[in-house]
């Protein structure tokens, strides 16, 4: 396992630590603890799920099987602000995929991956329900950009970086 003399990390550790030995012996358990962890670290490390393997006293490919099965759960660390850009099949035809390069160009990222001040991170979903207005692009939970053109991703991006 990885050092984690780091004060803060071990803080959490310490947090999450307390909420395993509430729920150790519940139903369900293992959803919960992954939740606690994902709430606390913000995403689920190797390091995070090997140790609440350890605590909950069962396989890693147990809790690897669960956190990869529901997609809720992040093996990766996000940015502040997650960009989603819709890839569903409307949005794709109105040039979705060019929005989505320009975006990578301009954060200098790729998919799933956090820029390096950690503001930002880019993801690609499925239809966002408001074919519409595609191409679609998200941002948090609720800025909604509908129409997108690569032209306009520096505007949008811009709008983010001193929150
Ligand atoms: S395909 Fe993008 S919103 Fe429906």
């Amino acid at each position: 396992m990885p050092s984690t003399n780091c004060a803060g990390h071990e803080e959490l550790y310490a947090e999450l630590n307390g909420y395993i030995d509430s729920v150790k012996n519940q139903p369900g358990s293992l959803i919960n603890v992954l939740h606690r962890a994902q709430e606390i670290f913000g995403y689920l490390s190797e390091e995070t799920q090997q140790h609440v393997a350890e605590k909950l006293d069962i396989p890693l490919s147990q809790v690897y099987g669960v956190v990869t099965f529901y997609n809720f759960f992040s093996t990766k660390p996000k940015g502040k602000h997650q960009i989603k850009v819709c890839l569903g099949t409307a949005c794709y035809v109105k040039g979705a995929d060019r929005v989505l390069e320009r975006l990578k160009e301009e954060l200098g990222v790729d998919l799933d991956e956090p820029t390096q001040d950690g503001k930002f991170s880019i993801h690609a979903v499925r239809c966002l329900g408001a074919c519409s207005m595609a191409p679609v692009v998200l941002v948090g939970e609720r800025d909604f950009y509908g129409k997108v053109t690569p032209d306009e991703i520096g505007k949008i991006i811009e709008k983010y970086k001193e929150e």
